[in-house]
């Protein structure tokens, strides 16, 4: 959010929490972005404090680690929980903020999904198949909106040390948690949320002005696609 306020932006961010602290100069509302309801309280603030939407950041996203390790006995509230916050709340803000963009004819949306989807992690199964799900809508939204100025794309990090990332490497320490990988990224070091923050500010700026419909790792190089 630091990035988007230096570059001049005015943002808006959410999260469940009213602990949760923006950065000043941010506005904050709280919602829970799993349910309609909190989908359209975002909306709402959306248009109340900024008028509309310019950038879309689909940022919130995890799930929890099946204990046994295995993907047939992840709980049924956990595939739900992890379909709802990483594929079905952005599906929810999309459709209530794009419409906006293709008025307007032009906007930026990222979806973060995840540099580790390939590599098999059964415990995470649930985690994956959303990341992937949105994924494949991402490239299905940015065909549809493309026509009308509006770009969407989606990153993926690799490792970062956030609450979230450190939460998730320790409830996997017998394995490697989401990563299921050893060592070190390639690039020598695990990401920073900084890192994640700019390559976002690039897609959405004018720079990627050419870039929809793509996928970006951000990940030290961790998890090859190609
Ligand atoms: N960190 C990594 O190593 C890593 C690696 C690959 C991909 N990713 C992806 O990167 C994104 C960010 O991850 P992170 O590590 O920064 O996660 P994080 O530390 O857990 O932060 C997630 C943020 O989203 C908010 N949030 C969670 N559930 C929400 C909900 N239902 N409604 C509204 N806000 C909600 C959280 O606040 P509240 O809890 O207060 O709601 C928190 O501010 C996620 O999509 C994650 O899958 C992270």
């Amino acid at each position: 959010m630091r990035q988007f306020l230096d570059a001049g932006a005015e943002v808006l961010a959410t999260a469940r929490s009213a602990a949760y602290t923006a950065p000043e100069g941010a506005a904050f509302v709280t919602a829970d972005i799993r349910t309609q309801a909190g989908a359209q309280a975002l909306a709402e603030a959306a248009h109340e404090t900024l008028g509309g939407v310019d950038i879309l950041v689909h940022n919130a996203g995890g799930a929890q680690a099946n204990a046994d390790g295995g993907a047939l006995t992840i709980p049924a509230g956990d595939w739900q929980d992890a379909l709802e916050l990483n594929l079905l709340a952005a599906v929810r803000l999309n459709s209530l903020l794009a419409p906006g963009m293709r008025e307007r004819g032009s906007g930026a949306i990222v979806h973060i999904s995840t540099a580790a989807l390939l590599p098999p992690v059964p415990a995470f199964a649930h985690y994956q198949a959303a990341k992937a799900g949105l994924e494949s809508y991402s490239r299905a939204l940015a065909a549809e909106l493309a026509p009308y100025g509006v770009r969407v794309n989606a990153l993926g990090p690799g490792r970062t040390a956030t609450p979230g990332g450190e939460e998730t490497r320790r409830r996997w320490a017998g394995g490697d948690g989401e990563s299921g990988a050893i060592g070190t990224p390639p690039l020598g070091r695990e990401g920073r949320p900084d890192d994640i923050a700019d390559a976002v500010l690039f897609l959405v700026s004018d720079r990627a002005r050419w870039t929809t419909g793509t996928y970006f790792s951000v990940d030290g190089g961790e998890y090859p696609r190609n």
